[in-house]
């Protein structure tokens, strides 16, 4: 049983989100935390016969430091999301200075915390979370993870939609790993539990990977100018979120696909290194969850030309992406 806390709980992502942590019997005590609107929300959720214990806080009043005691996962969606036109990196000017604040209450307040970061851009806002960490003397690259299984449940939706039949959708898996933004998310159809039909063509598959690339595009684009996606998301965060706390409660054999620090478990990130020809310090792959965190780092296994070609484009990206957020914070060296 654990305290799960949700920073950024009243936006559209928090509290879909919330309302799912709730109904997870697996936690005892859920703490709301918002710079709005959180005392309703807590109120509300606290009406559903469920055990965990539901309390909301804004800033007065120490509430950051309040939410955050006992905590032992965090989950981070605060931040704002995509218009039409932008790209996630676009949303690092307002979003990387919120996580960095976020992240400085974690690590006074609950440093051994399981932090799961889902405000964009993931592939800058993650390493911005771990300088800060490193910073305040905390950071256990074993505890920090970037949330990118939105890009799994498109791509197991996407993929049942072109075997044709959607029932298969839940059952379906297939490992996403790079990043999460545009080409620097790189989905492994070669690696499906499911294989895409033997007459598949490159163009369908080039079309069907640009499909889970773009998928956020595609929500961006529908809500016109009123967001991104959350009720996806808080699926996604949901899933992945139960599956850290079911690790962290002792269940073995948990794996699933994060964007985490390469050197939580030095073995595979460094054969992983090895297979991307980079020595990048943060990538999202297959990891194995334990009760400390990452226990173990998957490397990408075979892949397809294409495939390689896809994680040859996305690694200069990422780069790009990492180096921006780790200097917006400066860690002295
Ligand atoms: P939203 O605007 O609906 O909600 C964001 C919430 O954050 C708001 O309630 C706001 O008050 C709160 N907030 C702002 N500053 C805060 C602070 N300093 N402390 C605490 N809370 C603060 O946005 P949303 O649709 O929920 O999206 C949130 C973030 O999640 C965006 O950055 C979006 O791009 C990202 N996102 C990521 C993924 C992913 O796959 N990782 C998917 C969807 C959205
Ligand atoms: C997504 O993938 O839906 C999120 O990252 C939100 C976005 O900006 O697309």
């Amino acid at each position: 049983m654990s305290k799960a806390v949700v920073l950024g709980a009243a936006g559209g992502i928090g509290q879909p989100l919330a309302l799912l942590l709730k109904c997870n019997p697996l936690v005892k005590e859920l703490s709301l935390y918002d710079i709005v609107n959180t005392p309703g929300v807590a109120a509300d959720l606290s009406h559903i016969s469920t055990p965990a214990k539901v309390e909301g806080f804004l800033p007065a009043d120490d509430g950051l430091k309040k939410a955050l005691t006992g905590a032992d996962v965090v989950v981070i969606p605060a931040g704002v999301p995509r218009k039409p036109g932008m790209t996630r990196d676009d949303l690092f000017k307002i979003n990387a200075g919120i996580v960095r604040d976020l992240a400085t209450g974690i690590a006074t307040v609950a440093p051994k915390a399981f932090v799961l970061v889902i405000s964009n851009p993931v592939n800058s806002t993650v390493p911005i979370v771990a300088e800060v960490f490193k910073k305040h003397g905390v950071f256990d690259p074993k505890r920090l993870f970037g949330v990118t299984t939105l890009d799994v449940v498109r791509a197991s939706t996407f993929s049942a939609e072109v075997l044709g039949d959607v029932s298969l959708a839940p059952s379906i898996s297939v490992p996403v790993v790079g990043g999460h933004s545009g080409v620097t998310i790189v989905p492994l159809f070669s690696q499906s539990s499911h294989p895409l039909p033997k007459d598949f063509s490159e163009s369908s598959l080039q079309a069907l990977t640009t499909r889970v690339q773009f998928g956020g595009d595609e929500v961006v684009k529908a809500k016109d100018g009123a967001g991104s996606a959350t009720l996806s998301m808080a699926y996604a965060g949901a899933e992945f979120a139960t599956k850290v706390i079911k690790a962290l409660n002792g269940e073995k054999g948990i794996v699933a696909p994060t964007y985490v620090n390469l050197n939580a478990d030095k073995e595979g990130g460094d054969a992983l290194k090895k297979e991307i020809g980079k020595s990048l310090d943060y990538f999202s792959t297959n990891v194995e969850l334990g009760p400390e965190g990452v226990a173990k780092i998957h490397t990408l296994g075979k892949l397809t030309s294409f495939e390689q070609g896809l994680i040859q484009t996305a690694v200069p990206e990422l780069e790009t992406n990492i180096t921006k957020g780790v200097s917006f914070v400066e860690t002295p060296k």
